[in-house]
């Protein structure tokens, strides 16, 4: 590793996962840096380093920034993320996920920044030949928002090869949890994602919790997804930077703890870590939803190094739980 601080740039440093990544970077001793438009992020989630507000879309804005500061490596977290939104507009998929993330790799080339850190998602799969998922499962996404991030990734090898743009791709699974000290969490407007929901529903921010099917060929029937916290997949990007700082290869990594857990499953832990009861009402599928995704990341455990230290749901549960109390405690004050 180089001797002076790391000077990393974090896209998307205000949302969900973005937000951890910089808090995490902070705690490393890495000069950090956000980009974010704050279409989705939250200025008082980024907890250190400098907030530059502006679009990866701006060209102008990036080759400035990048003639200020000469950055080690980019992290770029900046993506819609519904699967539902990507089939009604897919044009803004395209243009924000796809077309802008070329005007942020472009810029890159120009500045000579030659090391890069990709959210890609298991999305890119489509729907399982095999479980658990490894990298060389075929990728056929089923839907906008999984191609822009294959797009992205075919993009990726591409510029290696006539540029030596170097990237660590990450397929999250099913990302969850928050910070452990309490400071952050998912505060996505409006909210899709069942960890959270099922968190609301019992607090009571919300009347309830739909079950998008119960006759999936599962054992209980309802859908199995590998939930990874938020500060695990953080501490592989961390390790990513490190890899590719120290002449690392580019390689694509599945990000998961290979355990599924059902919707059901997910239910009954809420209600064992809060106590409280949950009411949840059957509804019909979601198009679109495999019955099970689970990941073999034994390829980020023995390249990168990676051990996630919250696999256990019930862990990744309390941290949303603790999050959701200042939630609601500020909804009443509010
Ligand atoms: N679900 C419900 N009720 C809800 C919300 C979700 O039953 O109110 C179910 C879904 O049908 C699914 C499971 O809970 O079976 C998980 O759903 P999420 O929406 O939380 O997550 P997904 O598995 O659909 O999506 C996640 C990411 C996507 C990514 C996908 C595949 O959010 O960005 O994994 O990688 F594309």
């Amino acid at each position: 590793m180089p001797q002076n601080k790391l000077n990393v740039l974090v896209v998307g440093g205000a949302g969900y996962i973005g937000s951890h990544m910089v808090k995490l970077l902070g705690q490393q001793g890495v000069n950090v840096f956000t980009l974010d438009n704050l279409s989705a992020g939250h200025r008082d989630a980024v907890l250190c380093g400098e907030f530059i507000e502006g679009d990866l879309g701006d060209a102008a804005l990036l080759d400035e920034l990048f003639a200020r500061v000469k950055f080690d490596a980019v992290m770029h977290f900046a993506s819609w993320i519904q699967v539902g939104e990507s089939v009604r507009e897919p044009a803004k998929y395209y243009h924000n996920n796809v077309a802008n993330t070329l005007v942020l790799l472009d810029a890159m080339r120009r500045a000579g920044i030659q090391r890069f850190v990709f959210s890609s998602t298991a999305a890119t799969f489509g729907e399982p030949q095999y479980t658990p998922i490894d990298e060389r499962h075929p990728q056929s996404p089923i839907n906008p928002y999984g191609r822009t991030k294959l797009m992205v990734e075919q993009v990726l090898a591409d510029y290696e090869h006539a540029y030596g743009l170097k990237s660590v791709v990450f397929r999250y699974f099913n990302a969850a949890g928050a910070d452990p000290d309490g400071e952050l969490g998912e505060r996505h407007e409006p909210e899709t994602h069942l960890v959270p929901l099922v968190i609301q529903a019992a607090s009571g921010r919300r009347p309830n919790i739909s079950v998008f099917g119960r006759d999936y060929d599962t054992p209980d029937g309802t859908c199995i997804r590998d939930y990874v916290h938020v500060n695990d997949l953080c501490d592989a990007h961390w390790l990513a930077v490190k890899h590719l700082v120290q002449g690392g290869a580019s390689q694509s990594f599945n990000l998961g703890n290979g355990n599924g857990f059902s919707v059901q499953e997910v239910i009954d832990a809420v209600a064992a870590v809060t106590g409280r009861t949950i009411t949840v009402v059957d509804g019909p599928r979601r198009a679109g939803d495999p019955a099970r995704l689970v990941a073999d990341s034994s390829a980020a455990r023995e390249v990168l190094g990676w051990a996630p230290r919250y696999a256990d749901l019930k862990v990744i549960i309390e941290h949303v739980w603790n999050w959701e109390q200042k939630a609601v405690a500020h909804t009443e004050v509010v």
